[in-house]
């Protein structure tokens, strides 16, 4: 893991690193794949985002202040960086230098962080057409960044882990489970019968009994975020049932243990009287999601990281894709050359 930092510059590519409503002015700190950055607010609003070494001698810049100008001033010995990234000595006022600072984004209520040249296109966009977002929330995962990709890309744990989504056992022989490989993305297909919600939860969202449950997603790797669309269907005329949600989570490396999983919610309903509850229907799914993204947490804990390659693992149809997700996460996200990864029709269920 500790390699990753050395050979990878995933910073290529925009990362979610911080709740937008927790960066004011003051400077707030950040670790990402076991480097150190700062973050505050400049005087217009813009978050501003260096690597916390200041460039003078290597004090930490989490420690300085922001003055009235809006400049960050060092705690030892106060040379002053503007947003701009241009450092100058106090005493030595000829003294100057450049910051490599970063390029941000404030968007969907979270500070996004990439290197200064990263295009506005490399912004990883998933808001779907027809989906409002609803809601996001970040949460911490005591595990290394390989458990966190193979928990977001299989469905097997959640017969145990999980109450709402994924399927139960009691819904074993209906478990329809299909999954694509692709150069830079894979996808889960998932049909199931509807292990239900308690009684009121399931007519607000419009689900009757027997209705067949969906978890369809798609796995990117620039940067690591899937998408999970939860849907439900008629067992007999297969219709989409009004009310759906994507979670979309976005798995952030912080260190050899740790790992961000910044989560947003997007929500449809497309039912005149289904939208009148709104309300309700947003709430209960964001504490559906944070629920079961907790209960993710709390397992990925225990969870090995090793084998590199699987080989002693026992994966069946259900978990099988965890090592070409691996394989893609080290060759796009952390840009290692020689992985060869399996795609199409090559991967048996
Ligand atoms: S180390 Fe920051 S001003 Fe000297
Ligand atoms: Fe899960």
């Amino acid at each position: 893991m500790k390699k990753h930092c050395e050979e990878s510059d995933i910073l290529k590519f925009p990362h979610p690193v911080l709740k937008s409503s927790s960066l004011k002015k003051k400077i707030k700190e950040i670790t990402l794949n076991e480097k150190k950055y700062v973050l505050y607010r400049d005087n217009d609003g813009k978050p501003v985002a260096f690597p916390i070494a200041c460039p003078h001698r290597g004090a930490l810049l989490s420690k300085g202040k922001i003055n009235k100008k809006g400049e960050l001033v060092c705690a030892y010995h106060a040379w002053r960086i503007n947003a701009s990234g241009k450092a100058q000595s106090p005493s030595v006022p000829n003294k100057t230098c450049e910051v490599h600072s970063l390029k941000t984004w404030d968007k969907y209520g979270f500070i996004w962080i990439a290197n200064k040249d990263t295009p506005d296109e490399a912004f990883p966009e998933f808001i779907r057409p027809g989906y409002e977002l609803i809601g996001k929330f970040s949460s911490h995962f005591d595990a290394p960044i390989k458990v966190a990709l193979d928990n977001f890309g299989e469905i097997e744990h959640a017969f145990k882990v999980h109450t709402f989504i994924g399927p139960g056992l009691n819904e074993l022989n209906t478990v329809d489970f299909k999954v694509k490989i692709e150069e830079e993305q894979t996808f889960g297909f998932l049909d199931c019968k509807y292990r239900n919600m308690p009684l009121f939860l399931s007519s607000f969202f419009g689900i009757k009994k027997g209705d067949h449950y969906h978890n369809d997603w798609v796995f990117r790797f620039k940067p690591l975020h899937g998408s999970y669309r939860n849907y439900w269907t008629d067992k007999d005329t297969k219709a989409e049932r009004a009310v759906s949600f994507i979670i979309t989570s976005f798995l952030v490396p912080v260190n050899a243990n740790e790992s961000k999983i910044q989560v947003f919610v997007q929500m449809a309903v497309n039912n005149k009287w289904l939208k009148l509850l709104f309300p309700v229907l947003k709430l209960s799914t964001l504490l559906i999601t944070k629920f079961e993204i907790w209960a993710d947490a709390g397992i990925a804990r225990y969870a090995a990281e090793d084998p590199e390659d699987g080989t002693n693992w026992k994966l069946t149809y259900l978990d099988k894709q965890i090592m070409p997700n691996r394989k893609l996460m080290d060759k796009i996200y952390f840009q290692k050359q020689d992985k060869k990864v399996l795609t199409g029709e090559e991967i048996e269920h």
